[in-house]
């Protein structure tokens, strides 16, 4: 009975864990065979602004997760958010073996120094995958029919994006469990901060954008090449049909992400 889920229940539990555990995909980043790129395709992937952005995120999620795993308490809890941990740091060295292979130079930056309160920095990070991937879904679909990089590369990034749709949907239903096991009147406090971690997200973004607009490599001419012919409508209408294509292949009595798609939803109405 699909509606006989109730969320907070040990039931809601074991599915949401297991959900994530059961489709683990094993890999090892040292065997991935990055394909052979011309030269002109070499070019525009040095071109992209976003790899520095992209490692420094990967490597700072994994500490979070890894350090949120270190104080569940509960058996199952604790091996999920390991396991997710143990994915972001493979996103990281994934990263790293493409950024040499290519021997794409980039100067990372130490990350900022997280938040010193281990659940928040977790919370913190997961609302920023869950506004990132719902773009990257679209970004993925986009780069897949754009031909700027040979598809045998935009290939090896569909088990990693799909992976974060895993850990999107594992973060609204621990998020979710959470909120149930706290008595009602520490539920707004909770609210607030889910609102202030989106908050912080979308301002981290914006940040971000102004970075890219004003990175001399990567031009007007490039994004276009990246988006070609796509209105922002359309842009939204497409990670609208990918975010459900990938977050559709599980469990329907599992709770999804909400937020980004119902705004998203929104725009679409009056966006021409
Ligand atoms: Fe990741
Ligand atoms: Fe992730």
């Amino acid at each position: 009975m699909l509606s006989s889920l109730i969320i907070g229940s040990q039931a809601h539990k074991e599915l949401f864990c297991r959900a994530f555990i059961d489709t683990h995909a094993p890999y090892d980043v040292a065997t991935i065979p990055w394909p052979t790129l011309d030269a002109a395709s070499l070019d525009r992937l040095r071109t992209l602004p976003f790899w520095e952005e992209a490692l420094t995120t990967e490597h700072a999620t994994a500490a979070k997760v890894q350090a949120q795993a270190g104080l569940e308490q509960d058996a199952l809890l604790r091996e999920a958010v390991a396991l997710q941990g143990y994915e972001e740091a493979r996103h990281s060295a994934l990263l790293r073996s493409l950024l040499a292979h290519y021997d794409i130079q980039i100067s990372p930056h130490p990350p900022a120094p997280g938040p010193k309160n281990t659940t928040w920095a977790f919370m913190r990070t997961e609302y920023g995958e869950c506004f990132d991937s719902f773009f990257a879904f679209g970004l993925l679909a986009v780069a897949k029919d754009s031909g700027f990089v040979p598809r045998a590369l935009v290939d090896r990034f569909e088990p990693i994006m799909q992976e974060e749709a895993r850990h999107i949907l594992f973060f609204v239903n621990w998020l979710g469990y959470r909120r149930a096991e706290l008595p009602v009147w520490r539920r707004p406090a909770l609210a607030a901060q889910c609102m202030m971690a989106m908050l912080l997200q979308v301002w981290s973004r914006i940040q971000t954008a102004r970075g890219v607009s004003q990175n001399e490599n990567f031009t007007l001419k490039g994004h276009e090449a990246i988006m070609p012919d796509l209105s922002p409508r359309e842009f939204l209408q497409l990670c609208l049909q990918e975010n459900e294509r990938r977050l559709g292949q599980y469990d329907r009595r599992l709770l999804r992400p909400q937020l980004v798609p119902t705004i998203a939803k929104g725009l679409c109405r009056v966006l021409r």
